[in-house]
């Protein structure tokens, strides 16, 4: 039996990526892109059908939704990073990056719940990130929306899981993809926080280009969405097996003086 798995943003890094991993693995594949219609052939992972999907546009997800029929599998991947200090964000920022990075993903999984649901088999990635659990500086935004989406998809799943519909998160470290390129930065003229934002930036940008591939994060998604119960939770890259032991033994003060050290911040 072929499954279908739709997978979002999947023309370049994780999704891309995730989308390639499923069609090797036999699933039918959907993945979506704002302008599929202009991807070139090297965004486009083979054997993938791209359709058109903006999350930051609530008409375009009920248009998309509408357009599909079975799902199996729903890999929420499209993301956007946004830095800047809390203070400085505009609010329509940070509403739009809700609307991306929480809003839109979990608009998608209401639209196919009841579909898997009927047909006693689903699996639901929420593609987070390891900010969600260890939260930095001036990624208040993005951190927020990662925990967010973390906080729905592990209460969902109590609610899903007796009907074979398994709701997980996936919380990669630092991968190496464009993202960083794309990534909305907000500081204002004169900022106070110019010194240390922009010390802060630099070596975030340097620990993303030296971050594991989007195709070791794949191997994660798929292990999740393969596994008979899947974990409320996996993490790939950035020491995540060490991260998540010294977080259960350390005091949470260490460990954000820990987190401060290694991105040269004075606390
Ligand atoms: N890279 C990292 O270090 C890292 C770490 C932890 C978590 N993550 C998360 O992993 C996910 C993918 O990140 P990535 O590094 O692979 O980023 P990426 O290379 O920038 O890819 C982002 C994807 O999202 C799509 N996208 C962007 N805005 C969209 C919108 N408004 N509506 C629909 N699709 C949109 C893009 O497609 P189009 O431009 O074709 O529309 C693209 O395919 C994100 O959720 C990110 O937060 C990344």
């Amino acid at each position: 039996m072929v499954r279908t798995a739709v997978v979002t943003g999947a023309s370049s890094g994780i999704g891309k990526a995730v989308a390639a991993a499923l069609v090797a693995k036999g699933y039918q594949v959907i993945g979506t892109s704002r302008k599929p219609e202009s991807l070139r052939d090297e965004q486009r992972a083979p054997g993938v059908e791209y359709r058109a999907l903006d999350v930051t546009d609530t008409a375009s997800i009920s248009t998309f939704a509408a357009g599909l029929d079975v799902v199996d599998v729903l890999v929420n991947n499209a993301g956007e990073s946004q830095a800047g200090p809390l203070a400085e964000l505009p609010d329509d920022a940070v509403a739009r990056l809700f609307q991306l990075n929480v809003l839109g993903p979990v608009a998608l999984t209401r639209a196919v719940l009841p579909g898997m649901r009927e047909r006693r088999f689903g699996r639901v990635v929420m593609v987070g990130s390891m900010l969600g659990s260890f939260p930095m500086p001036y990624r208040s935004s993005y951190v927020a929306t990662k925990a967010a989406l973390r906080g729905f998809a592990t209460a969902a799943r109590f609610e899903e899981s007796p009907f074979g519909v398994w709701i997980t998160a996936v919380e990669p470290g630092q991968v190496n993809t464009g993202l960083r390129e794309r990534r909305t930065k907000y500081l204002t003229e004169n900022s106070p926080h110019t010194t240390d934002f922009t010390a802060f930036m630099a070596k975030l940008d340097q620990k993303q280009g030296e971050g594991i591939t989007p195709a070791k994060v794949a191997e994660t998604v798929v292990r999740a969405i393969e596994a008979n119960r899947p974990k409320p939770l996996y993490a790939v890259g950035s020491a995540a097996p060490v991260m998540f032991l010294l977080r259960r033994v350390l005091p949470r003060s260490v460990m954000e003086r820990l987190i401060a050290r290694s991105y040269g911040l004075s606390r």
